[in-house]
């Protein structure tokens, strides 16, 4: 390899987000990562993956932490390495499509409050749902320096995703102004020589940065990403060992290992990873003994690959069917989940998708008939309020689901630009609860999990000290 020129691989660091999301159902509590930040800032990571997808929901929901408060504590640790989030387009971190200026207030208090990166994802891969992300976040850039728009196509398999489809989507994304681009594998599909083949193919369509996310789920992650290094990807999501592999990501004291010595060497000091290691692997032991790390988790799931679904997909259909005592019919289920992703355009499976599939499979299973109910969701898809799949919705299925109203009204634009701006609305319905801007947003994203929050807050408040809180001046504590 001594004609290649060196070409170090950069390294993500996923411990404070989405492997903790994948083993440990994102319950790691801010004051643990806290003493660890200063020695991960060190290592010369090109990014620590920290917030969004299910932590700001988790946080406020079962921590009773504020995320925001989270992620400034955070950055407050972290002086050199840039922070980076996971942002699911116009859903933002949460389920509905909102208006364009609930997203741009989140990026742009995202931004504000510490974030660097900024990783948007849409479950459909349709890039008009992510223009408005990368429009906030490169405004901010221009006004700051700072902040950066990477665009994470979902990855998944079907007629339609032909290298063809994924090298139009890597030009379509630079045009759009996006600073990097991400292949999201969520389920571990990616086997190591189709991320060769793909890695090659987008490097050829576009000159912007490519990082490839994974999960071990499968088994096959580790093996995928020396490919895709080799094919010239140029950034890799690990998980420090102890919460690594599984469902999580590959280790990165092991990747790092790979490339020691070859062009691809990182540099990184394996001491100072091993110090990191050593903070994370009591907790790990620690949530074995508690149950909340899984053993099953952690093995090789190749049903993944055979059926094509994500492990927290899976999980939450068994536990579905077990609420219906009706466990037996299992691989029914699994069998009609490609029928209704067919049915829905073929979309990527991963949140939301992956949940609206996933249940609308099982009541086509439990009610002996196809679609004899579709869930809310289900006919949102096929009434067009998500945006557009990359093939055709069944015109059948359409038909039998949609009311006469709604099969006039199909919407085929952007779906936001049906929504009217909606912060103000948002802000007069809880104002009683602001102590700071930030708490808007979060009640925009999770209503009914934002005001238990907000009045378990006061509560502390209350009785801790009240010259801590100045709700008067909407002044918090950091
Ligand atoms: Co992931």
């Amino acid at each position: 390899m001594s004609d290649i020129e060196k070409k170090p691989i950069k390294i993500t660091e996923t411990v404070l987000r989405d492997s903790h999301q994948s083993l440990i159902a994102t319950r790691m509590p801010t004051e643990f990562m806290l003493p660890i930040l200063e020695t991960m800032d060190q290592v010369g990571y090109h990014s620590l993956e920290c917030w969004g997808g299910a932590t700001f929901d988790a946080s406020l929901r079962f921590l009773k932490e504020d995320p925001w408060e989270r992620l400034r504590k955070i950055r407050d640790g972290v002086k050199n390495t840039k922070l980076q989030m996971l942002f699911r387009g116009q859903n933002i971190l949460g389920y509905r499509h909102y208006a364009d200026d609930v997203v741009t207030e989140f990026v742009e208090k995202s931004i504000a409050n510490g974030i660097d990166i900024i990783r948007i994802f849409d479950c459909f891969n349709d890039l008009r749902n992510l223009q408005c992300a990368v429009n906030a976040a490169n405004a901010v850039k221009k006004r700051e320096g700072r902040g950066e728009a990477q665009i994470a196509l979902s990855y998944t398999l079907g007629d339609a995703y032909t290298l063809e489809y994924w090298m139009k989507m890597a030009k379509d994304i630079e045009e759009m102004g996006a600073d990097s681009i991400c292949i999201k594998d969520m389920a571990g599909l990616l086997v190591p020589y189709k991320a060769e083949e793909l890695i090659k193919a987008m490097k050829s369509a576009t000159k912007l940065p490519i990082q490839l996310h994974t999960h071990y789920t499968s088994g096959v992650a580790s093996m995928t990403y020396l490919k895709a290094v080799e094919a010239g990807v140029d950034v890799i999501d690990c998980a420090i060992s102890p919460f690594a592999l599984g469902t999580s990501q590959p280790a990165t004291e092991v990747m790092v290992e790979t490339f020691k010595g070859t062009p691809y060497d990182t540099g990184f000091d394996q001491n100072l990873l091993a110090k990191i290691a050593d903070h994370f692997r009591p907790y790990r032991e620690e949530c074995l003994k508690s149950g909340l790390l899984n053993p099953k988790v952690l093995g090789v799931d190749i049903k993944t690959l055979m059926y094509q679904v994500p492990g927290g997909m899976l999980s939450n259909m068994v536990s579905q069917l077990k609420e219906q005592n009706a466990e037996d019919k299992y691989y029914d289920v699994l069998q009609e989940i490609p029928r209704v992703r067919k049915d829905l355009g073929e979309p990527p499976l991963v949140t939301p998708s992956s949940q609206i599939v996933g249940t609308q499979a099982v009541f086509n299973v439990l009610m002996g008939e196809r679609y004899k109910m579709a869930t809310k969701e289900t006919k949102a898809v096929l009434h067009g309020e998500y945006g557009q799949t990359v093939k055709p919705f069944n015109k059948e299925v359409q038909d039998k689901v949609l009311s006469a109203e709604e099969k006039e009204t199909i919407i085929t634009c952007r779906p936001a630009d049906k929504l009217p701006n909606e912060l103000k609305k948002i802000e007069e319905e809880m104002k009683e609860w602001k102590q700071q801007d930030e708490d808007v947003l979060s009640y925009a994203l999770f209503p009914q999990v934002a005001i238990d929050f907000f009045k378990y807050r006061q509560a502390q408040q209350e009785k801790v000290d009240m010259t801590q809180a100045d709700t008067k001046n909407g002044a918090y504590p950091v």
